[in-house]
């Protein structure tokens, strides 16, 4: 009786905890932005800080100076403003063990440790963890050398994958059936990092169909799944272009299997905690599954150890369960407690506007307008990446991807007319959207009246 009302209480959002508790964002981009909206409208959350943050983080949060690399830093940061929880955004904090200092320092924290990211630090330790909990994935050949990245290609055939081992920022990997840009990118990335150490080049079969972004809550031992999302990761209209970190998502998937979250849950997600448990290096945090719809079946594309950007901006509109309760309760080995979440049976739909020259060479200092009338579209919000201050107090463009524009509504065509209503109001000169972020998927509900 007692659990099952403990149970409803979180559920239903109701306080676990003696009282409202002060939660530390770590990071700057419109992820994090995503993050600390719907932490700041967690009832049990009394503030959120966002530190390095920016100007368009004010709206929700206090911005602090932050240097999210420094785990000292932010451990004692976390300390001396009595935060209860600490939640690290992007990936090089983790690999960095940011997670693990704050954690030393008394203060929970949401982010696995440096040993456990490496899930998505070492693209060669990932597959060697799915290799032990028999987890589908692309076959691959670790190289070190060109000749043997050679090999590997002729063994696989074309289309040809070749990844980075480490982290890059999702601008690692190139897919292409031409050999010898293959062999390019790989002997860039052998020679590639000076001070890196020891550097090495994934080669991959290449896995056919849709993609689907599924972030999985984790405490170390049990596991809940978000609702998925895709991400549209080229640069251009029909999926064109270089790489990107992720030009625009959209969920939920009219398209997606029944029975997907599970199965992933089952053959991939769980499998990969109880193995990362039996190695003694248990993961807590997000385990994003990158997956590749396959004509055999579901197979993992890649695994990153925090939420997806910018995924998050459509995935945390449409959660019901407060942000603040969930990520603690994850975040202190007590995630089972917080199932079921609750979900809107809304749509959300997110458009990046990145600057010229984006993604080699964005150009800073570009001014923006147009921001408040964004706002002002019915079902639109605008969070913040790469803005700062100008010299005369405008918002002036300082990253690759500037703002996300997010639009909510019943059905899928309704949030993407709302997402880029938004975008239309916004100048930014030289800016770069795609125009087609969700289209086929909201034709397709209308279609199936989904
Ligand atoms: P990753 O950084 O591993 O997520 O790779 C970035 C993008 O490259 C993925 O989202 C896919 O679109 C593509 N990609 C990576 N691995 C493969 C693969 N084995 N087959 C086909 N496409 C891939
Ligand atoms: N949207 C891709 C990523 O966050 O890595």
């Amino acid at each position: 009786m007692s659990a099952l009302r403990g149970r409803a209480a979180v559920a239903a959002g109701g306080a676990p905890y003696a009282r409202r508790v002060r939660v530390l964002v770590v990071g700057s981009g419109a992820r994090e932005h995503a993050l600390a909206v719907a932490l700041a409208a967690d009832d049990d959350v009394s503030d959120v800080l966002v530190g390095p943050g920016g100007p368009g983080v004010a709206d929700v949060a206090e911005v602090v100076p932050l240097d999210p690399l420094d785990g000292a830093a932010v451990a004692a940061l976390a300390r001396e403003r009595g935060v209860d929880l600490v939640v690290v955004g992007p990936e090089a904090p983790l690999v960095g063990g940011v997670a693990d200092a704050v954690r030393a320092a008394g203060v929970d924290c949401f982010g696995p440790s440096a040993v456990a990211a490496r899930l998505e630090g070492s693209k060669a330790f990932a597959k060697d963890v799915m290799a032990s909990a028999d987890v589908p994935t692309a076959m691959a050949r670790v190289c070190t050398d060109v000749d043997q990245v050679a090999a590997a290609l002729d063994a696989f055939g074309a289309p040809h994958v070749v990844k980075d081992d480490g982290l890059a920022g999702g601008k690692g990997v190139v897919v292409t059936s031409d050999r010898e840009e293959a062999l390019a990118h790989a002997r860039s990335c052998l020679e590639g990092r000076p001070g890196a150490g020891a550097s090495a080049v994934v080669v991959e079969e290449f896995l056919d169909g849709p993609e689907v972004s599924l972030f999985v809550l984790c405490d170390g031992r049990d596991v809940v799944p978000l609702a998925p999302a895709q991400d549209s990761k080229r640069l251009r209209d029909g999926d064109e272009g270089p790489n990107t970190g992720g030009m625009g998502a959209y969920s939920p998937l009219p398209w997606a299997p029944e029975g997907l979250v599970d199965e992933v849950v089952e053959r991939v997600a769980q499998p990969v905690v109880d193995e990362m448990a039996r190695r003694g290096t248990p993961f807590a945090g997000v385990l994003y599954c990158g997956l590749a719809l396959t004509s055999r079946g579901v197979r993992v594309v890649e695994f990153n150890a925090r939420f997806g950007d910018p995924e998050t901006q459509v995935v945390l509109p449409r959660l019901r369960t407060p942000l603040g309760g969930l990520l603690r309760a994850a975040a202190t080995g007590r995630l089972a407690e917080a199932a079921p979440l609750g979900w809107s049976s809304d749509a959300a739909v997110v458009v990046v506007l990145a600057a010229g020259g984006y993604p080699a060479a964005p150009r800073a200092g570009d001014p923006l307008s147009g921001l408040e009338a964004a706002a002002a579209v019915p079902g639109a919000r605008v969070l913040h990446a790469g803005t700062a201050a100008g010299a005369d107090g405008a918002l002036v463009a300082s990253g690759g991807r500037v703002l996300s524009l997010v639009g909510t509504g019943a059905t899928l065509a309704d949030a993407r007319a709302a997402a880029y209503a938004a975008v239309a109001e916004v100048g930014l000169q030289g800016g770069q959207h795609r125009t087609d972020i969700a289209a086929a998927s909201a034709a397709l509900a209308e279609e199936v009246g989904a």
